[in-house]
């Protein structure tokens, strides 16, 4: 047969699980004369034994076996922080089942029963490249992340690579994970950083603000509404567990979430089904949570925006992301990665900072935190175009000084928001909170603090867009 004239010795070891001896006996006599170091287990946990022993580097696993079957096996599997890429042997013309089982439990591929031995030999072929692919892929991450990368993440500070291992020790997991930090760290790119290193990286990650969605539509924005449910339902509406089914689901803000929500949250968690506003059944749904809040987690809890059992629940990992001032060793990765994306953004070649703008970032507390940053090496880029940054093509508004740096800006005290007599009230209220919103580089927190109104309220003003949803790529 021509796939036993390629016959290369030392090739991998390769797992054939299965309860029937006597195929574990023809799928053996199959690869071995390949080449393939093969062992064996009569069933998923055996073979899990196995996996952990041996370094194998593909799995050939049959579905019905007693003790642990197939279906659960895949599921440890994929709890194993080494990728295998795993055929799964299914009943002829299951093909339904078959696809569920590449989707849902990650396995590379499917073989009808009984395995042809050419078809056998390429697919087994095949995964074994795909799964050095896959594991060099992993291995060039970790080594970025040494060298201070993470995805579009930069920062080369201890405190930031003890974060990036978070990250990658989070993501692999089903586990919640509840990120911390003020505004403008960073937290929503800690999420899509978890999601595109997960296992779940294909399917789609969706972001909700839940403080800019008005308290009386949370309900039906996280778990949709049937056709007529309430005045203004004119048709039914997906939620975003429902969008972010067999994905990530990133409550942003979750401290302002209503109290009464988050009791109905927790319900979910514990049980992964929600029910449509007006609807009568339980739908399951298969979605990872993080959630983010930039509200200080103490051991005790937060303050009491949070409920302190969703907490727990959401608590079982807790990444934290450091404010800017407490790593400025980070700025120069920091701002090197935002150049880069900038001057594609507005075809530029910028090519780094002036000695003296690198002096006056370090000397700056960085109120705003990443977000700032980013702000100002935008106005920068656009400004300066090609060659270094210097401080000319820094705003005006950005401080010379440590002094000014510190203090709060005040959208008045520079005479920008001035208004001729005559005009409108509520056009001049919208400006005036715009231009708050730009003088603390659209920290809706700080500005809300200084107009003296509830962030939701700003948000009411100001809105957001509430949600992103982005496909796997
Ligand atoms: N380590 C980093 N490297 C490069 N860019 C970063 C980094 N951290 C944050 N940014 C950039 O800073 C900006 C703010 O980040 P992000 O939106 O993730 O912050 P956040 O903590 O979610 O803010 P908020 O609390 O206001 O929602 C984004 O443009 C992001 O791309
Ligand atoms: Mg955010």
């Amino acid at each position: 047969m021509a796939y036993m004239t390629l016959q290369p010795a030392n090739r991998p070891p390769v797992l054939v699980v299965d309860d029937e001896e006597q195929d574990r006996a023809i799928l053996s006599n199959i690869l071995r004369p390949l080449g393939y170091a093969v062992e064996t287990a009569a069933n998923g946990r055996e073979a899990l034994a196995r996996f952990d022993a041996i370094p194998v580097a593909a799995i050939v696993t049959d579905l019905r076996m007693p003790v642990m079957d197939g279906f659960e096996f895949l599921r440890a599997l994929n709890g194993r922080p080494r990728f295998v890429p795993t055929i799964v042997l299914t009943n002829v013309g299951d093909v339904g089942q078959a696809v569920s089982i590449v989707h849902d439990l990650q396995a590379f591929w499917f073989l009808e029963k009984p395995a042809r031995p050419a078809v056998l030999a390429t697919l087994v072929e095949r995964a074994i490249k795909y799964g050095e692919l896959h594991r060099g892929k992993e291995l060039l991450e970790r080594q970025l992340s040494q060298q201070g990368m993470l995805g579009e993440m930069a920062g080369n500070s201890r405190a930031m690579r003890q974060v990036f291992d978070l990250i990658q020790m989070a993501a692999p997991a089903q586990a919640p994970v509840l990120i911390t930090g003020e505004s403008g760290t960073g937290k929503e790119m800690a999420a899509r950083a978890i999601h595109r290193l997960s296992p779940r990286s294909s399917g789609p990650f969706v972001a909700i603000n839940c403080a800019a969605v008005p308290a009386d539509l949370i309900e039906s924005e996280l778990f949709g509404h049937e056709k007529g449910s309430f005045t203004g339902a004119v048709a039914r509406h997906e939620g975003c567990f429902e969008q972010a089914n067999r994905g990530t689901l990133l409550l942003d803000e979750i401290g302002e979430m209503p109290q009464s929500m988050q009791a109905r949250l927790l319900r979910v968690l514990e049980e992964s089904t929600i029910r449509r506003v007006g609807g009568t059944g339980e739908n399951p749904v298969d979605v990872r949570i993080l959630a983010a809040t930039n509200r200080v987690i103490s051991g005790t809890g937060t303050d009491k925006s949070l409920r302190r059992d969703l907490l727990y629940r959401l608590n079982v990992f807790h990444i934290n992301l450091p404010h800017l001032r407490e790593r400025k060793e980070d700025i120069p990765d920091i701002a090197k990665a935002i150049i880069g994306i900038l001057n594609e953004k507005h075809e530029c070649s910028v090519q780094t900072l002036h000695r003296d703008v690198q002096r006056r970032f370090a000397s700056h507390s960085w109120p705003g935190n990443v977000r700032e940053l980013r702000n100002v090496l935008e106005w920068a880029v656009i400004t300066a175009r090609t060659g270094l940054i210097q401080t000319w093509h820094l705003p005006k508004s950005f401080p010379a000084s440590r002094e000014r740096a510190v203090a709060a800006p005040s959208p008045l005290s520079d005479g920008a928001a001035r208004f001729a007599l005559g005009r409108n009230l509520k056009d001049i209220k919208l400006e005036y909170v715009e231009e708050t919103l730009r003088s603390v580089n659209n920290d809706r927190r700080r500005a809300a603090q200084m107009l003296g109104v509830s962030l939701r309220t700003l948000y009411n003003w100001v809105p957001e867009s509430r949600k992103t949803v982005r496909a796997g790529s």
